[in-house]
């Protein structure tokens, strides 16, 4: 928990090399991956970096869509933009449970602010060119998880992992 009494909660799916996606896109398509991601973060703020929000058709609807960018005049009528952390924190602070999105870049800046990790990991290697951060096991721990097995309707075996900033 910060100063604003915010848990600030990373989310992201990686393959089993850490990779996030590949010429700034996604390479998988995993509909109950999507359906998590969207319970959880629907009514919040979500934080992401310049180059994940241009992946996007258009902002994330029925949620706060922030992108950190360090372009000057850069402006999109659906999402607030903002040049440093602690202004998209800021831009958070009427949400308990803020989210930040990704992509590589974004992560990697939040490690040290954030209380949770709610990652999905799929079994199986995707050619990626950005990556999530490596996670100490010293200062996170596994609170949950539940493992999906392959099946005629998944596609792979995947589990959803939440991890917790030990105090
Ligand atoms: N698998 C997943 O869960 C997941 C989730 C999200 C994204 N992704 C993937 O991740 C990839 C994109 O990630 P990425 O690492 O290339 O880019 P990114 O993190 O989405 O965005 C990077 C941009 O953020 C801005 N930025 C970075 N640090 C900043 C700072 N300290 N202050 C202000 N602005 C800052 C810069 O924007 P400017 O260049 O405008 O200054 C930078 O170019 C894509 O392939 C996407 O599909 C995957």
């Amino acid at each position: 928990m910060n100063n604003l009494n915010q848990e600030i909660t990373m989310i992201a799916a990686v393959e089993k090399e850490n990779g996030l996606g590949l010429d700034n896109k996604l390479v998988w398509h995993i509909p109950r991956d999507l359906k998590h991601f969207k319970d959880l973060t629907l009514g919040h703020c979500i934080i992401m970096g310049r180059k994940t929000f241009e992946s996007l058709p258009k902002a994330l609807p029925n949620r706060k869509n922030i992108v950190l960018s360090r372009r000057k005049n850069i402006a999109y009528n659906d999402a607030v933009v903002v040049d440093s952390i602690e202004k998209a924190i800021e831009e958070t602070k009427n949400d308990s449970k803020p989210y930040i999105v990704g992509g590589g870049e974004i992560y990697k800046l939040f490690m040290n602010y954030s209380t949770y990790i709610e990652l999905t990991i799929i079994h199986h290697k995707f050619k990626s060119d950005t990556f999530f951060p490596k996670i100490n096991l010293k200062k996170w721990e596994v609170i949950k998880r539940l493992d999906i097995k392959k099946s005629k309707k998944e596609k792979y075996n995947y589990s959803f992992l939440t991890y917790k900033k030990k105090s």
